[in-house]
């Protein structure tokens, strides 16, 4: 169809009434794509499109990152208790002041920091948004952000819809350490801010104090803000301990450290985030805050302060219970034949494609598992923007013992059939 012609002979903004200009100026562009193209032209996200198929398909979802469990009663029935008799208006928009000491008084208890609940703690609809607030708030067109690739999904779009350029940082498995020359290669005179996820997503590494201390010791060097998402801190395993980037030496002023209820006590749907950052960088971030959400959900601050100064058998048996979980899963993985990456943190672990003796690429593994044999799984090259590894599978075990052990049939079934269809001759054939 022909489009409609255009009204105006000279400038669209001559002549008329404003509203007038405006129907022209509209008219005009009808055949025009009016999005946003950071946006428009983001594919399905590889979570929905997996978890898509893992429905139409009624696969075993080890794909998405949330548990089975619906998450501990009694912080449940608070919130509950607070929808009822609670107050259920706008709360302050910084959050409730309740929230925000319980926040600051949890990082005192386990991670030894020191923040002024008033002007340093922010509250926000879950981490995502705090991450949206930071880029939005922060970061001004052209400033040059150092990412870490893979990267959880929200990073680039944000930033880049900030005015923000990525500057990426590829990291490869096993280890998924960066090293001072990848720094030195990243940083440059226009870098403004780093982005760190730690623990990590999809990688489930728990970045070790040597390479928190030399990130440090670049943004100091280059007097830039790290912006750290944190929201896995509580899920860590054995041994391992998560150590947050604003506590290192002259990180305390330039840091906006993230984190997530959701993450914290298995609510993954509940959305309510915590930005912590010294006075200044808080005043940025507020501000942002105020447009993006203005608030969260009262009922649900109120009850994860009540969870925060309870909590201390959950964060105790949690992180145990899940690295049994883990355990159950890698083991039974490494029985069938899978090379298991380690997994410190977070709800994932990681299996690598090519020396578990299969010659497909991730995507294409994943795609063969769900159809093929029932079980739905995320391939980590949908994580990188550029130069992807292809041959690592990301797989959740917040599950319960049952979909884990039908997960790790279905992916000894995968795995099989794919040997059949593909033999990997140059490839080390285990089990
Ligand atoms: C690394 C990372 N950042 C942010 C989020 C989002 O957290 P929230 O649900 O609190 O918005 C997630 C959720 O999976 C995540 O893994």
């Amino acid at each position: 169809m022909k489009p409609p012609p255009v009204r105006w002979t000279t400038s669209p903004y001559e002549g008329g009434t404003g509203l007038e200009r405006l129907v022209i100026f509209a008219e005009g562009r009808q055949n025009q794509p009016m999005a946003n193209p950071i946006f428009a032209n983001l594919p399905t996200t590889i979570f929905e499109e997996m978890s898509g198929l893992a429905r139409e398909l009624g696969a075993v979802n080890l794909g998405q990152g949330f548990p089975d469990d619906p998450g501990p009663e009694a912080i449940r029935a608070r919130a509950a208790d607070a929808v009822l008799n609670g107050y259920n208006q706008y709360p302050p928009m910084a959050g409730l002041p309740e929230l925000r000491q319980a926040v600051a008084s949890h990082y005192g208890a386990t991670q030894g920091l020191v923040l002024d609940w008033a002007s340093e703690i922010t509250i926000t609809s879950g981490a995502t948004e705090a991450l949206a607030a930071a880029f939005l708030g922060l970061i001004e067109p052209g400033d040059e952000v150092v990412v870490f690739q893979p990267v959880y999904d929200s990073y680039l779009p944000m930033i880049r819809a900030a005015g923000g350029v990525p500057k990426l940082v590829s990291l490869q498995p096993p280890h998924w350490r960066f090293t001072r020359a990848m720094l030195e290669a990243a940083f440059t005179e226009r870098t403004r801010f780093v982005v760190l996820n730690n623990p990590m997503n999809p990688t489930g590494v728990v970045f070790p104090e040597a390479d928190l201390a030399l990130l440090a010791e670049f943004c100091v060097a280059h007097d830039i803000i790290a912006i750290c998402d944190e929201v896995w801190e509580q899920v860590v395993f054995g041994n391992a301990r998560h150590r947050p980037l604003i506590g290192f030496p002259g990180m305390r002023e330039r840091t906006v450290k993230i984190g997530s209820a959701g993450k914290m006590f298995g609510l993954t749907g509940w959305k309510v985030g915590f930005l912590a950052a010294a006075p200044d960088l808080t005043h940025s971030l507020a501000r942002a805050h105020q447009f993006l959400t203005f608030t969260t959900p009262p009922n649900l601050q109120a009850a994860v302060a009540w969870g925060l100064e309870n909590a201390e058998t959950w964060f105790r048996e949690m992180p145990r219970d899940l690295a049994r979980s883990r355990d159950r899963l890698s083991d039974g993985l490494e029985r069938q034949g899978f090379a298991v990456l380690p997994a410190e943190g977070t709800y994932f672990l990681n299996i690598d494609l090519a020396a578990s003796g299969v010659a497909m690429d991730d995507r294409a593994f994943c795609l063969h598992a769900v159809r093929e044999a029932g079980v739905a799984a995320i391939p980590v090259s949908a994580l990188y923007e550029e130069q992807p590894v292809t041959n690592i599978v990301r797989l959740c075990f917040a599950k319960r013992d049952a979909t884990l052990d039908a997960g790790i049939e279905r992916l000894a079934k995968a795995r099989e059939l794919a040997r059949k269809a593909a033999p990997a001759e140059d490839l080390p054939a285990r089990a």
